[in-house]
This record gives C-alpha cells, structure tokens and sequence, in this order.
C-alpha cells in the first residue's frame, strides 16, 4: 500500500465518504461537514497535521490516516473503507506512518488513543508496537454518550530500555 498525501482535488470525494455515517464506525463522533469546510480545514492544516489517503498500489482509495500535535507530541487517527476492514490494511497503514514519522520528524513518541469498546483499533496498535498507558475516562463525545479511551503510545527504539 502507499499512503499519498491529501490534495485540495482529494476533497470532493473526502466529502462524500465522510458525510457517510458508516464511514468512522461505531466508536467515532458522526461527521456532518460541507466541501467549503472541509476546503476551509486543508487551508488551515498546520505544519505538524497533515492527511493522508490509505491507497493499494493499484491506486484504490481505501481509507485515510493523520498525524496532529497533542501538546509536545505528535497524535495519530486512522479510517479504513467498510468494505477493506479486517483485512490488515489498518496494520500495515499505522506501522508505516510511525515509521515515516520517526524517520522524518525529531520525536521520541507517537500517541493514539482507542475506545475502550474498539478492539479492533486496539489489536491494530498493539500490532504496531503501540502499548496501552492508561484509561481516560469519559474523553470523548460519542454518539450521544462521553465515552472512555485507552491512551497509548509508540516510542520506537526509545521505548528499548525504558522501565515504564
Ligand atoms: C480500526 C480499524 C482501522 C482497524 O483496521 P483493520 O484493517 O480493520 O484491522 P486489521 O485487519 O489490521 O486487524 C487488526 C486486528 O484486529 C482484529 N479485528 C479486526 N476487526 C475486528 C473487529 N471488528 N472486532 C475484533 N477484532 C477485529 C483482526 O482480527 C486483527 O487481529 P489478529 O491479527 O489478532 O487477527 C478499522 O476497523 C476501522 O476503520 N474502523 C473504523 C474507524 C476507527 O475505529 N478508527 C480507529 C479509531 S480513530
């Protein structure tokens, strides 16, 4: 697979899948945005955010995977298409975007955080070397319920002889 950057071409069909309420899955906030808003967003993305298109190396569009600040550290949120989930894509996906943020970028950790109900989003960090940290309770607005998240964390080599 490759992971291509998001391009201001990308947005009418980011609108269409987005606006799907199946699209973020069950353990995600629903998404109701506009192509000017979204237009707005890709203007607005600051240096250390930025989109990118899950794609086979056939050109297929199967999801989208971000990294954005949270704090000093950098966070990642990741999507498949329905239809190519349980595949491994979301494996494959995350483990190359920690390795291009480690090889690029000066940082010791790369963040996510995972509903406790999503084993899924689970099993795919665990996968990608990620380790649980903690539990946030009650994080996220979800679907009419503040809902509670694992918090976890990659730190690549730093993590070797690490005690905690
Ligand atoms: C979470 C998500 C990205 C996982 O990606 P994926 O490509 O489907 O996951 P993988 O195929 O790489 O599977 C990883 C592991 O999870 C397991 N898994 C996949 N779907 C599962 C499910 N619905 N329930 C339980 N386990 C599941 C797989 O069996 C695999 O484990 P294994 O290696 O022990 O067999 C995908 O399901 C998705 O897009 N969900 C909606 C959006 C979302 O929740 N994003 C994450 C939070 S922002």
């Amino acid at each position: 697979m490759n992971l291509r950057v998001v391009e201001k071409e990308d947005l009418i069909q980011n609108a269409e899948l987005v606006n799907n309420p199946g699209y973020f899955g069950e353990y995600n906030p629903l998404v109701q945005i506009s192509k000017a808003d979204l237009e707005k967003q890709h203007e607005k993305l600051g240096p250390e955010e930025k989109r990118f298109l899950i794609e086979k190396k056939d050109g297929n569009r199967i999801g989208g995977i971000t990294h954005f600040p949270a704090g000093e550290n950098l966070e990642i949120g990741y999507v498949l298409n329905p239809s190519e989930r349980g595949k491994g894509y979301g494996t494959e996906a995350v483990k190359i975007m920690t390795d291009y943020l480690f090889l690029s970028k000066d940082i010791v950790r790369v963040q996510a955080h995972a509903d406790v109900r999503n084993v899924a989003s689970q099993k795919v960090l665990e996968k990608a070397g990620f380790r649980k940290e903690g539990i946030i309770r009650k994080f996220k607005f979800i679907r009419g319920n503040r809902e509670t998240c694992f918090s976890t964390a990659f730190l690549g080599k730093n993590g070797k002889n690490q005690k905690y």
